[in-house]
C-alpha cells in the first residue's frame, strides 16, 4: 500500500513572515498519519518554515536545485546546500521552470540523479500542454519525459522518486483534469516505470496529480487507483489546504 503524498507548492508566494504565520495557522490541523505532507516554499522561507514546523511531521521542500554542489553560478542554490540545511524534498522540472527557465528533460535527469545521490527526495514533474493534448500525444510525451528523467537511475533509487503529473493547461486555470484523465495519465507513467524497471518498482513509486486541485475535487482525484496524492499550488496558500490534506474527511 503506497502512502499518499500531499505536497503544497507555494511558488513565489509567502516570504518568511507571512509563511510562518500561515504555517502556525494550519499546522495543528494537518493529519500526517495517512499522508506524507510537504510544503515546498521559497528558498528564503525554508528555515523559518522548518522552525515553525518543529514538533510536527509536516516536511518542507525546495522548488528547484542546481545539480552542481557549488560553483560560479550566480543566483542558484545547489542540492548540496539544501542537504546541509536538512531540507528533505525538492521539486524538479516544474513546467513553470521548463517554460520560463529553459529546463530540459536531460537537465531534469541530471538534477534527479544528484538529488538522489544526496539523499534528497525528488518530486519530478511531467505533463503536457493543451496543444499536445489536442494532438493526441499526451501518453507518448509522458513516456518520453518519464524515461529521460529516470535514465541511469537504479530501481532501488527510482522507488524513492515521486513523480507529479501536472498537465500545463490545468495549472492555475481552475480547470482540473477529470479524475479519469488524471488516472489514465498516472497509469501511463506507472506502466512506463514498469517497462523500465519491473512491477515491484512501478507499484512502489508514488505518482501525484497536480493542476487546480481544490478541497472539493481532491477526494475524487486522490481516490483514483494510480493517483497517490497531489501537488497543490493555489490551494496550498489558503487555510483550506488543511481540507485538501485531510481529503477523505476523517
Ligand atoms: P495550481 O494548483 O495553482 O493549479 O498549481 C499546480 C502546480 O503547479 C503545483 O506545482
Amino acid at each position: 500500500m503506497r502512502k499518499k503524498v500531499i505536497a503544497g507548492n507555494w511558488k513565489m508566494y509567502n516570504a518568511p513572515s507571512k509563511a510562518v504565520s500561515f504555517v502556525n495557522q494550519i499546522k495543528d490541523k494537518i493529519d500526517t498519519d495517512k499522508s506524507d505532507v510537504v510544503l515546498c516554499v521559497p528558498y528564503i522561507s525554508l528555515q523559518p518554515v522548518m522552525d515553525a514546523l518543529k514538533g510536527t511531521r509536516v516536511s518542507v521542500g525546495a522548488q528547484n536545485m542546481h545539480y552542481k554542489d557549488e560553483g560560479a553560478v550566480t543566483g542558484e542554490i545547489s542540492g548540496a546546500m539544501l542537504k546541509e540545511m536538512g531540507v528533505p524534498y525538492v521539486i524538479i522540472g516544474h513546467s513553470e521552470r521548463r517554460a520560463g527557465f529553459n529546463e530540459t528533460d536531460t537537465g531534469v535527469n541530471l538534477k534527479t540523479i544528484k538529488a538522489l545521490s544526496l539523499g534528497l527526495k525528488p518530486i519530478v514533474c511531467v505533463g503536457e500542454s493543451l496543444k499536445q493534448r489536442k494532438e493526441g500525444i499526451t501518453n507518448d510525451l509522458l513516456r518520453r519525459q518519464t524515461t529521460i528523467a529516470l535514465y541511469g537511475i537504479s530501481n532501488g533509487d527510482a522507488e524513492k522518486i515521486i513523480i507529479a503529473y501536472e498537465p500545463i493547461w490545468a495549472i492555475g486555470t481552475g480547470m482540473a483534469a477529470t479524475s479519469a484523465d488524471a488516472e489514465e495519465a498516472c497509469a501511463t507513467i506507472r506502466e512506463t516505470v514498469a517497462g523500465i524497471y519491473d512491477r515491484e518498482t512501478a507499484d512502489a513509486i508514488r505518482i501525484l496529480y497536480g493542476g487546480s486541485v481544490t478541497a472539493d475535487n481532491a477526494p475524487e482525484l486522490f481516490a483514483q487507483p494510480n493517483v497517490d496524492g497531489g501537488l497543490v499550488g493555489g490551494a496550498s496558500l489558503k487555510p483550506d489546504f488543511e481540507r485538501v490534506v485531510n481529503f477523505d474527511g476523517k
